[in-house]
């Protein structure tokens, strides 16, 4: 079984990566192989809407995404982590979501095949529900690529990594969630 997360936060350090890393560490319990990408620190263009990979499934652009295509591939579970950035994503994970369309055949029929997915969400503002409406869409669009979210782990108004691990039933909840994501029922 592998698990690959991408983190969204330019912060490679930060808090998405501190509680993505938790739920890593609960699948690798499960026996998971893993792999961590920090998108926030590569080279992804948004899509050039060329529409080639409509025909082809093969995005023409040339960066740091490309190899990110055989990882999702070749993982049997995902994980998805990012910081809120005025009210939604952040860029760069937007970047790597637009850059998903290559995977969506025509009629929208999927090419990855479904993927379970946790979802880790960080945001500065410690009310939990000020950005559901906008989780629940990041959920559809990452749906239309295959990644089906089948658990959220949010986190409110946390400053660093240390707060993280400080914080025990986050610890909790994101490692029972990457033992769930490697379970085979
Ligand atoms: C450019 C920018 C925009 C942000 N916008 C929001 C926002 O709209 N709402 C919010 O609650 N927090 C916002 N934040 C705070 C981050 O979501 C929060 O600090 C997050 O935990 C950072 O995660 P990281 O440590 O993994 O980078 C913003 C931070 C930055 C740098």
């Amino acid at each position: 079984m592998r698990v690959a997360a991408f983190v969204g936060s330019p912060r490679p350090d930060g808090v998405t990566d501190a509680i993505v890393r938790q739920v890593l560490g609960g699948a690798e319990d499960k026996g998971a192989d893993s792999a961590v990408f920090h998108i926030g620190l590569l080279h992804i263009m948004g899509c050039h809407a060329c529409m080639k990979c409509r025909e082809t499934g093969v995005c023409i652009l040339d960066d740091d995404m490309k190899p990110l295509f055989d990882e999702l591939r070749k993982a049997d579970c995902i994980i998805l982590g990012t910081p809120i950035y005025f009210y939604y994503m952040t860029a760069q994970m937007k970047a790597f979501t637009d850059r998903l369309f290559c995977l969506i055949g025509k009629g929208f029929k999927g090419r990855l095949g479904r993927k379970k997915t946790i979802l880790v969400v960080t945001q500065g503002a410690d009310d939990p529900e000020l950005f559901s409406s906008q989780i629940e869409s990041m959920k559809k669009a990452w749906s239309m690529a295959g990644l089906d979210i089948i658990e959220t782990v949010l986190a409110c108004a946390l400053e660093s990594a240390e707060e993280v691990m400080e914080d025990e039933e986050l610890m909790k909840k994101a490692l029972l969630a990457g033992q769930r994501l490697t379970a085979t029922d």
